[in-house]
């Protein structure tokens, strides 16, 4: 497997960072029939929406690196973070059940949708043990004590966007180039991805400079813009490629070429992590043509953002645009179906308030 790891062909001395096999990969690649006759452009997709078989989206590439590190030290109690429909708390889950790790999710409330129930739901069903918490600063506290009093607990960092986490998706980009090598999509000069706790959009720009593909990256921030900034993104880019650098010198030091490959737009974020808006609920529409699933958190905004820098010729007529789908477009009602909000520790049941009124008319 790892040598079949497209970031270990490039660099064989990096095999001596922990990593473990987690994807289905390379994901497929194809280019969206309908998309791209709407928008007179050649638009193409990277499905990333099917790196796992029970729960995929960007957050496993990440764990290649993540939970290689966990098994490495031998921890065995996973804390992490997010919102109450965290994608990032449930992939985390499922992967740590594989690993016979348990999953300690301390959340805080966020805009309530049908996906963050679901969400929530399959937190329980998977595992995580779940905190409720009040606020960001009794969350960290709440987290400390918990590293504190378990010696086998690790942090898994909001996103899992670490420098490690990074890496799976420097990886990501090479695994891209091998895809243009086999002439499966031609050479992107565009790519758009979604720019959250950061990562993502780290790996795939420091990736994608290091295998000299021509692509500009256009992360669309879908947080609060001083939190998915261009520098941060940067700044995270240069820790991950530290990380490289240290195991192999001979990897140059392109940190300096980082800042024009790219560009991160708040255009489309709605002014509400989770906010919905007009651009988002057209680009999941327009996806659907295509039998893609998007949501109006990440991907939706993200297309959202390629269709109106289409729109207004950002993207010129003859460039090759990549769209990244970065959210699970697993089926999970096998699991729902086995799971009430009731089963819940009870402190979650407000969020599922329709459901406890209709039961009270029966
Ligand atoms: C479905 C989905 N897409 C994209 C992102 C953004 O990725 P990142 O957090 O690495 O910036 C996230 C998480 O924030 C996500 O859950």
């Amino acid at each position: 497997m790892v040598e079949k790891t497209p970031l270990f062909k490039k660099y064989p001395k990096l095999t001596s960072i922990p990593w473990v096999s987690i994807i289905n990969s390379p994901t497929p690649i194809h280019k969206m029939e309908q998309t791209s006759k709407t928008l007179k452009r050649d638009i193409w997709v990277k499905r990333d929406d099917l790196t796992h078989t029970i729960y995929g989206g960007n957050k496993p590439r990440k764990y290649e690196f993540v939970f290689a590190d966990i098994l490495k030290k031998g921890k065995k109690t996973i804390v992490t973070l997010g919102g109450i429909g965290t994608n990032h708390g449930l992939a985390t889950a499922v992967t740590a059940r594989d690993f016979g790790l348990s999953t300690h999710l301390f959340v805080l409330e966020q805009p309530l949708s049908e996906g963050v129930r679901e969400n929530l739901l399959c937190h329980h069903f998977f595992g995580a043990k779940l905190h409720l918490m009040r606020n960001p600063f009794h969350r960290k506290l709440a987290m400390k004590i918990k590293l504190m009093l378990d010696k086998s607990s690790y942090f898994i960092t909001l996103g899992a966007s670490s420098p490690l986490g990074t890496l799976g998706f420097v990886n990501a980009a090479f695994e891209i180039k091998e895809q243009i090598e086999k002439k499966l999509i031609p050479e992107p000069d565009k790519l758009f991805v979604t720019a959250g706790s950061l990562a993502t959009c780290a790996g795939l720009v420091l990736g994608l400079e290091l295998a000299q593909t021509k692509t500009k990256v256009v992360g669309i921030g879908v947080t609060d813009p001083s939190r998915s900034s261009k520098q941060k993104t940067i700044e995270l880019a240069k820790k991950a490629l530290l990380i490289m650098r240290n195991k192999d010198a001979s990897i140059p030091n392109v940190s300096e070429k980082l800042e024009n490959r790219l560009v991160v737009d708040h255009s489309y974020f709605g002014g509400k992590y989770g906010a919905s808006t007009k651009e988002a609920l057209e680009a999941i529409d327009l996806a659907r043509k295509d039998e893609l699933k998007l949501e109006h958190t990440y991907t939706g905004k993200t297309l959202g953002g390629l269709i109106d820098y289409c729109q207004k010729n950002k993207v010129t007529k003859n460039e090759v645009v990549l769209f990244w789908n970065s959210k699970s477009s697993a089926d999970m009602t096998p699991y729902l179906n086995q799971i009430t909000y009731s089963d819940l520790p009870r402190k979650f049941h407000k969020f599922f308030d329709d459901q406890i009124k209709n039961e009270d008319l029966f």
